[in-house]
């Protein structure tokens, strides 16, 4: 429980002592959002406004405040004052520490972690991207958002469930067949991967605006993989291993993997019941010759289900995706991280389950995230300027390690440091900021050892370990808590004490950010305190106060970094 929770409960509870039968006084819960950290230091660490007391007790504030510290009785949590009808908290700052401490020894790298989701099961579907198209920087924030929201189910002890449901079918398989047949080669495309894919596509596009007859031919190469033409589908499963080989690079980099596969084309033979299901239940109405689920009363579009010649969509294929991952993994909840664009389609097909009469359509949460551009400048949708995520990656790479060969020339595994810095820095942007924002990438931010960053993060936690590397063997001295008493030691603890709340509410909201701030917040309250003691001198008892405090540090900012999705060297 954080501090300041605990001190509401025990305000309440006083409270409660004094006036057992007032009707109308506020839970420890409204107490706790009322709680204040004054402005001036000195008029404690905490204040209770005793305002909204006053009506129910018919009693002036002042008058209350004071009647409420003179019946406080924990002074081992904190010694109490009254002023100007606050009740003013001052942490009893030894216990405090002492109490922190010693939750950080008990549960080590385990600090924050719980049984919270114990039986309980999360898919969580991202990254998911598409066949025969290239891992553009758009597709960065799902699949970190996502890898990052696994993790931080899964410390809370929630079953994960990571899928990539790739975009594996369409007609523009047949087209890109068609296309392949027309003008590529076979050499042609093992050489240039995707992007010979992606050549061919193009010219595909502009070749049928002026020859219609090209669109049918596609389309009769689609006809063929779903009727299970051997050439067409050999044809297209072989670009479906050129795209994953090639995204396999990205996600090696990016330390990400997945539970799962199953794309689109794997719920391809399992929609037919799924359809007439929506038929018995009596949702599907014509619409101009296309079967669709009207939604006016929801004031949405409607949702097309099978289009004019029968053929499925999207959205027919999520449709059937959500139920059968419900019947598989049985869910308590499936988490979309799609970007916000989506928007109205899973609004769509999270009320068709409604209608369907499925109770856990409720459960399903489309995460949504908004656009990463760099410099300004909105890549994924300018033409022939894509910026390509592995060339991104790559590049974050080469910069960091000319970081490190100026600022640590003697550094033993610079290559090994400057891909975790590197990649580091990119996913620490990608997270840095409430999911829904756009995200502008900078270089000279991303990578700025001395700011809001990745590489500052990683940068403290090295320092922590060296710290810890240069002191003596403290294992049979008691630490005196008393070493941490002071204003900085007690903001870093202060921290470290809410650390794990930040982690159960960036879970509650699916929101990877509220990590990044809190393990920058630590890391900048680390380096404040290691500028103003030094740690190892004095006392040994108080010494190891200080040890067991940046170990402390090391560790929450450990666990934060992993949390999402990032390495923590331990020199750099
Ligand atoms: N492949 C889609 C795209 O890149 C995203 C799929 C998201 N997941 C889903 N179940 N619809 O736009």
């Amino acid at each position: 429980m954080d501090t300041m929770t605990r001190l509401a409960a025990l305000a309440a509870e006083c409270m409660e002592s004094l006036w057992p039968d007032t009707e109308g006084l506020p839970a420890a819960e409204e107490i706790r959002g009322l709680l204040a950290v004054p402005p001036d230091p000195s008029m404690g660490d905490y204040a209770f406004p005793c305002f909204r007391l006053a009506r129910p007790l018919r009693t002036a504030p002042p008058r209350i405040a004071e009647a409420m510290c003179a019946a406080w009785k924990r002074e081992d949590v904190a010694s109490v004052q009254p002023v100007n009808g606050y009740m003013n908290f001052f942490l009893n700052r030894v216990n405090f520490a002492a109490e922190i401490m010693s939750a950080l020894q008990a549960q080590g790298d385990r600090y924050g972690a719980s049984d919270l989701g114990k039986g309980k099961t999360v898919c969580l579907d991202y990254s998911s991207i598409n066949i025969a198209k290239r891992f553009h920087i758009g597709h960065l924030s799902t699949t970190m958002i996502g890898h990052s929201l696994c993790r931080i189910y899964g410390f809370l002890g929630y079953t994960t469930v990571g899928i990539n449901h790739l975009g594996d079918w369409g007609t523009q398989f047949g087209k890109m067949i068609c296309a392949y047949k027309k003008w590529g080669t076979r050499e042609g495309i093992e050489a240039g991967g995707l992007t010979e894919m992606t050549r061919l596509y193009v010219r595909f596009e502009a070749e049928a605006e002026n020859d219609p007859a090209l669109e049918d031919e596609g389309r009769a190469w689609f006809k063929k993989i779903e009727d299970g033409d051997p050439e067409a589908l050999e044809i297209f499963r072989w670009f479906k291993e050129i795209t994953l080989k090639e995204a396999m690079r990205v996600y090696d980099l990016l330390g990400v993997s997945f539970d799962s596969y199953a794309g689109e084309s794997f719920y391809i033979d399992k929609m037919e019941p799924v359809i007439q299901d929506l038929r018995d239940k009596g949702l599907l109405t014509q619409s101009e010759g296309a079967w669709v689920v009207d939604l006016t009363e929801d004031k949405m579009p409607p949702c097309l289900i099978l289009k004019k010649d029968g053929a499925t969509i999207y959205a027919t294929r999520d449709i059937t995706a959500a139920i059968y991952r419900q019947n598989t993994y049985h869910f308590d909840k499936c988490l979309y991280v799609v970007a916000y664009q989506q928007d109205l389609h899973f609004r769509q097909i999270f009320r068709v389950l409604e209608k369907m009469g499925f109770p856990w359509a409720k459960d399903c949460v489309h995460v949504s995230f908004g656009m990463v551009s760099f410099d300004g400048e909105a890549l994924a949708t300018r033409k022939g300027h894509v910026v390509l995520l592995e060339d991104l990656l790559n590049q974050a790479v080469s910069k960091a390690r000319e970081i490190i060969e100026e600022k640590s020339p003697n550094l033993e595994n610079k290559d090994e440091v400057a891909r975790q810095v590197g990649i580091g820095a990119v996913i620490y942007t990608d997270l840095s900021a409430n999911r829904i924002k756009d995200i502008n990438f900078q270089w000279d931010r991303a990578l700025n050892f001395d700011g809001e960053s990745g590489p500052y993060v990683q940068y403290t936690h090295a320092r922590c370990c060296s710290v810890l590397r240069k002191a003596p063997d403290f294992s049979g001295v008691t630490p005196d808590w008393a070493a941490l008493s002071d204003d900085e030691a007690q903001a870093l603890l202060r921290l470290i004490g809410r650390f794990p709340d930040v982690i159960r509410e960036a879970a509650e909201k699916y929101e990877p950010s509220m990590i990044t701030r809190a393990v920058t917040d630590i890391a900048q309250a680390y380096n404040k305190y290691y500028y103003e003691h030094r740690i190892l001198d004095g006392e040994p008892s108080l010494a190891a106060a200080r040890v067991a405090l940046t170990d402390a540090a090391r560790s929450v900012i450990r666990t934060g970094l992993w949390l999402i999705g990032i390495e923590a060297p331990e020199r750099m």
